[in-house]
């Protein structure tokens, strides 16, 4: 099959809009830009469409899809009830980086969710993403644009390296300005939980709706007979192709271990700005006390190395609180290896 590019700039562009909606109404596959990342999407209420998506991507059967929605009203049909936190949640952020897992209806085909009684849905703050969604008539579900095992696509042109020639189309909104996935949270359990950090902090949830814990395996890897609780969490996600440690410590003490650590085909992920501390080859993934623009750059970087003849990687610690999602994602990226320096 070939892919079409189909570079839309402004909600105006109608014609090309229609265009992208037209594949997924007939029941295609179309990576659309959302304010996170590039989502694969496809109708939601069409079971066979959605299996599409587990073949373009090879993801792992089990793994569940984000429903995308473009106005609250459409939250209603497929879920079995809207619980208050919810609502407020809603309220305070979407459109926007926040998915949140609720009861499923009967109206979600179990393809979208592997089966569980719950689904995930969002909805994005990207224009684009909102009109095509609209002109679809249809929820989108939507799991991260890239091929499964790979880092998700913040520009199009990393989902043509992972899908071209599997999806009917890529919409190119240009590059996204969060840079890593949504915040998720279940409100299935007793305490809403958080499944996987994101552009929206548990800080801010917690002052919408007080208490919410955050699941262990945000921040380790799950042990052998743990069951996670959000089944994209078994998967190490991305694995490298060179090996990464993240080393935490100020940067001289950070150099100094690069220069005792370093071998050949050995190279830095820095903050940018401090590429002339090091002796090897450099990439960088945002400004040091800026943990926007880190999430903006760590998927391109991490997507840079894995083009390039690196083995071994040492990686600059992002801030654990002000940047948790960056650094879960980072340290994900690593297999959990950690250096503290301090
Ligand atoms: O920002 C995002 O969320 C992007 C954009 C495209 O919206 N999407 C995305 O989708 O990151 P994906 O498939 O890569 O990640 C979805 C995550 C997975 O970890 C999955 O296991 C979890 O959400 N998930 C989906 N449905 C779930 C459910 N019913 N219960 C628990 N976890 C669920
Ligand atoms: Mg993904």
């Amino acid at each position: 099959m070939e892919t079409t590019l189909i570079k839309i700039n402004s909600t105006d562009e109608t014609e090309k809009l229609l265009f992208a909606a037209e594949i997924l109404r007939r029941g295609g596959l179309v990576a659309i830009p959302t304010e996170t990342v590039y989502g694969l999407a496809a109708n939601a209420l069409d079971a066979s469409a959605v299996r599409g998506i587990f073949r373009a991507k090879g993801r792992p059967a089990d793994n569940p899809l984000i429903v995308h929605i473009a106005s609250f009203e459409e939250l209603g049909p497929l879920v079995s009830s809207v619980p208050e936190k919810a609502v407020k949640l809603a309220r305070a952020f979407w459109p926007g980086p926040l998915t949140m897992v609720l009861p499923k209806s009967d109206l979600v085909p179990g393809e979208v969710t592997c089966g569980l009684p719950s689904v995930a849905v969002r909805m994005p703050s990207h224009p684009i993403a909102n009109a095509v969604i609209r002109a679809a008539g249809a929820p989108l579900a939507a799991p991260s644009a890239n091929a499964s095992g790979k880092p998700s696509p913040t520009a199009a042109a990393h989902v043509l390296h992972d899908l071209s020639g599997k999806i009917d189309a890529v919409v190119d909104g240009g590059p996204c300005d969060v840079g890593v996935e949504s915040t998720v949270i279940t409100l299935c359990t007793e305490i809403p939980t958080v499944l996987r950090p994101g552009g929206v902090t548990v800080r801010q949830l917690r002052e919408i709706i007080g208490q919410v814990d955050v699941h262990p395996s945000v921040f380790k890897e799950l042990e052998g007979g743990a069951k996670p609780a959000s089944p994209g969490m078994k998967y190490r996600h991305y694995s490298p192709s060179a090996d990464i440690t993240v080393v935490r410590g100020g940067l001289d003490a950070f150099a100094e271990y690069v220069r005792d650590h370093q071998s050949a085909s050995c190279a830095v992920l820095c903050f940018d700005g401090e590429e002339r501390r090091f002796g090897c080859e450099t990439f960088t993934y945002g400004k040091k006390d800026d943990p926007k623009s880190q999430a903006r750059r760590l998927y391109g970087a991490l997507r840079q190395i894995d083009e390039s003849d690196v083995k071994r990687v040492f990686a600059r610690c992002p801030d654990p609180v002000a940047a948790q999602a960056v650094y879960n994602r980072l340290l994900r990226a690593a297999g959990f290896k950690i250096q503290i320096l301090e």
